[in-house]
């Protein structure tokens, strides 16, 4: 076996573009599985930043080749000019293929995700407004125009005609929007065409083989759990599986294939968009934590709304994941406080959990309940062994492990690849 997964174990923005370009070298394959340009992935690389929203985070790695696998929702005009930035930056971009069963994210998605926000007024759901949701709708309701589509021109322009004869329905009569012209768009695709398919393949097959001649593969998740569909604070999630079960449904692989799965933890809460939030700190402790760890949004560039490490939520993506390593990071950000609450569990309504309850109203009526650490003054970015770090930052870390009753194999300390400390092997 050799499957490793990378995913989000909060509500997204952890730092998983950082730890998947560290692992990238070592892999064969690195492969998205779920998401769309709703994701917004940061590497630093000698000083310099590179955000990735559709190409996955080993694309500045040559040798592994990045794929975009089936479960995500491509958006061709987003893609094509991620490419286009890298290759003006210097980097060639000729080690990506995107799966044929994908779906393509049209320009009628946006404008609807945008409609539907609008619309939605204070029951907002804070949405990227790049369209996943109705993509992800249009698939579900068997509607949507997959990649493969692209290489039968008549196929393609049969099903975009039903299509967006419903979806210009959709935006006329519900949201008093404004119809897309057919032709147009049958033209905008046509410009584009030549380009996508030479990368086209069939990611199942390709991955499945990489997999059984032992090549290390690695499947990079966007979003997290707490922003999944079926076990996040739904209605406020994103319309996608970003968990370890989602490489299986995302990619078409047993979930046999997978070996490690390592959760991403920021040391401390953050989270873009609506929905409840427990420990968000809305206080100049949130505002200090927001701008020493320069929380805005890699996609939208929205400030994030932060808070103190939230543990119940750490230990449901540990469960639901199966989570075999943790790699923690940011925690070079939570420096210079003098004491650091960590929330072991909630007070709903005089009674303790140390779950995440499914009604949305039980979890925005939940109080923190705090286990408060003693915190450390020094700049740890620049430690590269555990024994060095000061001893309370020590046991802050050793009690996720506990509490999580999973190791951290690795912690970040700045937004460098070379930042980190090294616990335990992680590939
Ligand atoms: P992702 O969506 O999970 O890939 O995370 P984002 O890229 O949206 O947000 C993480 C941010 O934290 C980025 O700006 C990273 O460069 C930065 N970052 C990652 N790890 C560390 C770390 O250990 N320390 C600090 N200070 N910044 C980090
Ligand atoms: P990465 O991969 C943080 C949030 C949005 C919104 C909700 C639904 O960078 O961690 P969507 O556009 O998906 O329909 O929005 O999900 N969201 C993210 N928050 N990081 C992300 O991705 C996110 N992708 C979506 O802010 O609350
Ligand atoms: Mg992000």
């Amino acid at each position: 076996m050799a499957g490793y997964v990378v995913v989000g174990s909060q509500w997204g923005d952890e730092g998983k573009g950082k730890v998947v370009d560290l692992l990238s070298s070592h892999v064969d394959m690195v492969v998205r599985f779920q998401g769309g340009n709703n994701a917004g992935h940061t590497v630093v690389v000698d000083g310099k930043k590179t955000i990735l929203h559709l190409l996955p985070s080993g694309i500045l790695n040559k040798n592994s080749l990045c794929i975009i696998g089936p479960g995500v929702v491509i958006n061709p005009f987003v893609l094509l000019q991620e490419i286009d930035t890298l290759e003006k930056g210097g980097l060639k971009c000729d080690h990506i293929r995107i799966s044929d069963r994908a779906h393509l994210l049209m320009p009628y998605h946006v404008r609807l995700d945008e409609l539907m926000e609008k619309k939605a007024g204070d029951l907002k759901l804070g949405t990227t407004k790049n369209g996943i949701g109705p993509c992800y709708a249009d698939k579900y309701t068997r509607i949507g125009i997959r990649v493969c589509d692209l290489r039968d021109w008549d196929v393609f322009q049969e099903k975009l005609q039903h299509t967006l004869r419903i979806k210009n329905e959709e935006i006329v009569r519900l949201y008093d929007g404004e119809p897309f012209d057919y032709d147009e768009m049958v033209a905008q695709f046509a410009a584009v065409r030549e380009r996508l398919l030479p990368m086209i393949i069939d990611a199942t097959d390709k991955v499945n083989k990489a997999l059984a001649e032992n090549r290390m593969v690695l499947f990079e998740g966007a979003q997290a759990n707490m922003l999944d569909i079926n076990y996040g604070t739904y209605p406020y999630v994103t319309s996608s599986s970003p968990t370890a079960a989602g490489v299986c449904t995302g990619i078409g692989i047993s979930p046999r294939l997978l070996d490690r799965i390592i959760g991403v933890v920021k040391a401390y809460s953050t989270r873009v968009g609506e929905g409840p939030f427990v420990t968000e700190l809305l206080d100049e402790t949130g505002e200090s934590l927001r701008e020493t760890g320069y929380e805005y949004g890699a996609t939208t560039g929205r400030p994030r709304r932060c808070g103190w490490l939230d543990l119940p939520v750490v230990r449901q993506a540990v469960l639901i994941n199966g989570l075999t390593d943790i790699a923690l990071t940011k925690i070079d950000v939570l420096s210079g406080y003098e004491k650091l609450p960590v929330c072991v569990g909630y007070d709903i309504n005089g009674k303790y959990y140390e779950t995440v309850p499914a009604s949305l109203k039980d979890y925005a009526a939940a109080k923190p309940v705090y286990k408060v650490f003693d915190g450390w003054q020094e700049d740890i970015s620049q430690i590269r062994r555990f024994e060095d770090l000061p001893l309370n930052c020590r046991k802050y870390i050793r009690f996720i492990e506990e509490y999580c009753g999973t190791d951290v194999a690795m912690v970040s300390v700045s937004p460098e690849r070379e930042g980190n400390i090294i616990l335990k092997e992680l590939i």
